[in-house]
């Protein structure tokens, strides 16, 4: 046996002590980059902790504005509003009335948080009594009549104090009539945060569960897309830009970390990440039983979204990465 050849090339160098690791690191992500989702009740019926998502509560209106502090304290710029309202209706009223729940919760935050970026959901789903995102006629899922509708919710969000309104619906053609509307009432600096390519995904269940929000029957398959198309993704993406969206979303996130990627290639908007419930209660449950450690984990996916080229992350663990970072700050891990 000869001597064992010398390696040209030493990789390894770059990774020897901590502080070349930092120096190299190529991705980082910045609790300024997150955002917080959080679900407002009306109801007092409504038990605050939802089981699939521990850690998660359904706030009260009037527990929302300490909540909005609290992150913003620790470092956090936006939160994302959903409601769950007292009244399901066919006609999702409770949706985009001037006293709804979310359009509360954004009032007492504007007054009490001035400067957390206020961004809320545009969907129907959890304010119609059959769970659609959109209106029911003749037992279908109407589209342009689901979109006037989504026009006036984010309307009334915007009057109710929202910077950002987030159409989840997947109708055809919602953010150029958000666009519309929001301009004809003025609010021409209210953005546009579209969930553009928003896939049908199993890992909206716990969700669900929080916000009320299943479908009673059938499934959103005729209007969210199939978890196989990419190329679909980028269609909606950039339908969506073209219609006036001001930034995109990718939904979920872990499992398509190539539709990020490529949307990040494709678009030069900015690009949000959602992280879902069913991403969140995962991690949860696996650090539960001990199996995973929960922070280590946590910041690896949050890498892995940024190395796929998003801008933000929306999470359900932006609190508690948050205060994870302000321990560490002060030394303690
Ligand atoms: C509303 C909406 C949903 C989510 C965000 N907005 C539910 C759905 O489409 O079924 C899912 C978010 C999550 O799972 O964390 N349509």
């Amino acid at each position: 046996m000869g001597e064992t050849p010398r390696p040209a090339r030493r990789p390894r160098r770059l990774r020897r002590t901590p502080g070349l690791r930092e120096l190299f690191r190529e991705t980082r992500w910045d609790v300024a980059q997150l955002v917080q989702p959080l679900f407002v009740r009306e109801d007092d019926r409504i038990d605050s902790q939802v089981p699939s998502m521990p850690g998660i509560r359904r706030l009260k209106v009037e527990e929302v504005a300490a909540e909005a502090s609290g992150l913003e304290e620790l470092g956090v710029k936006a939160v994302l509003l959903f409601g769950l309202p007292t009244q399901k209706d066919d006609l999702a009223s409770g949706a985009y009335a001037d006293r709804g729940v979310v359009q509360q919760a954004l009032r007492t935050i504007r007054q009490e948080v001035p400067d957390l970026v206020l961004m809320a959901d545009v969907c129907l789903c959890e304010y119609t009594d059959h769970g659609h995102c959109g209106l029911v006629v003749d037992g279908r899922v109407d589209n342009d009549a689901s979109v006037g509708l989504l026009a006036r919710t984010a309307v009334s969000l915007a009057r109710a104090g929202a910077d950002v309104v987030a159409p989840s619906a997947m109708m055809d053609g919602q953010v150029l009539a958000i666009r519309v509307a929001l301009d004809l009432d003025g609010f021409r600096d209210t953005i546009i945060m579209a969930y553009a390519a928003k896939h049908a995904s199993a890992f909206y269940g716990p969700f669900r569960d929080a916000a009320e929000s299943a479908p009673r029957s059938g499934d959103r398959r005729g209007y969210q897309m199939d978890p196989a198309n990419a190329r679909e993704a980028m269609r909606e993406i950039a339908l969506d830009v073209e219609e006036g969206a001001d930034l995109v979303i990718v939904k979920p996130a872990l499992a398509y970390l190539d539709v990020i990627r490529t949307a990040r290639e494709r678009f030069d908007v900015p690009l949000a990440a959602y992280s879902v419930s069913g991403e969140y209660a995962m991690v949860k449950a696996a650090s539960k039983a001990g199996w995973i450690d929960e922070r280590a984990v946590v910041g690896e996916i949050l890498t892995a979204i940024r190395r796929a080229g998003a801008d933000l992350v929306i999470t359900y663990h932006a609190r508690q990465v948050a205060e994870w970072e302000r321990g560490r700050a002060h030394g303690t891990r």
